[in-house]
């Protein structure tokens, strides 16, 4: 994962803030709580990639690409679901914590920004999932070598995707275009999490606890 760009533009990739390293470190008794999210997340990254499957006017090679993502997210699901069931914990309901629904506010009414924007949103969640996995996995190192594996092991998928809709968005519009919008995106994205309450959540916030 790219550092976080402090700059005046945040290029297309970066994120627009970095992730304290206290933020993982207060998690690392609250391993259930975030495998329990970790399976919703997975199965709405898939169900994310396999709409634009639909949406996107993508070339043939991208298409292969997004439906390969989609499959690697059900991959994930599916072995967050074997560590659950392993450790005894219920898959149960879980409310959004509303990072995801307070990005998208940010994204454009019309088109063709629009769907650059859900894209680049969507970037956007990879590549904070990616940082903040990696936080995960250091912290839990000594603790939990399992999940800190687990951990290590999404990052890596994460990673890639972020850069498959940076991608997707980048055949859509001009360069530029992609450009100006990510560093508008990135920069409400870091805002969000600054104001977001903290939360057992892989994006949880970084203000204070309810
Ligand atoms: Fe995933
Ligand atoms: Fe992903």
């Amino acid at each position: 994962m790219l550092p976080a760009d402090t700059d005046h533009a945040v290029a297309p990739g970066r994120l627009a803030s970095s992730t304290p390293p206290a933020w993982a470190r207060s998690l690392v008794g609250r391993v259930p709580e975030l495998l329990v999210e970790q399976a919703h997340l997975e199965k709405k990254a898939a169900a994310a990639a396999v709409n634009f499957l639909f949406r996107v006017p993508a070339t043939p090679a991208q298409h292969r690409e997004l439906s390969a993502l989609a499959r690697e997210e059900l991959v994930h699901f599916e072995r967050t679901l074997r560590l659950l069931a392993a450790r005894g914990i219920a898959f149960a309901p879980l409310a959004p914590s509303g990072y995801a629904e307070r990005l998208k506010r940010a994204v454009a009414s019309t088109m063709p920004t629009r769907l650059v924007d859900e894209l680049l949103v969507a970037a956007l969640i990879e590549a904070r999932s990616c940082e903040r996995m990696g936080c995960l996995a250091a912290a839990l190192c000594e603790s939990d070598a399992e999940v800190a594996g687990f951990y290590a092991d999404l990052c890596t998928a994460e990673e890639r995707h972020h850069v498959t809709y940076v991608e997707i968005a980048g055949g859509l519009v001009a360069a530029d275009e992609v450009r100006r919008r990510w560093s508008v995106l990135a920069r409400h994205e870091a805002e969000v999490l600054r104001t977001l309450p903290a939360a057992a959540r892989l994006h949880g916030g970084l203000g204070e606890s309810p």
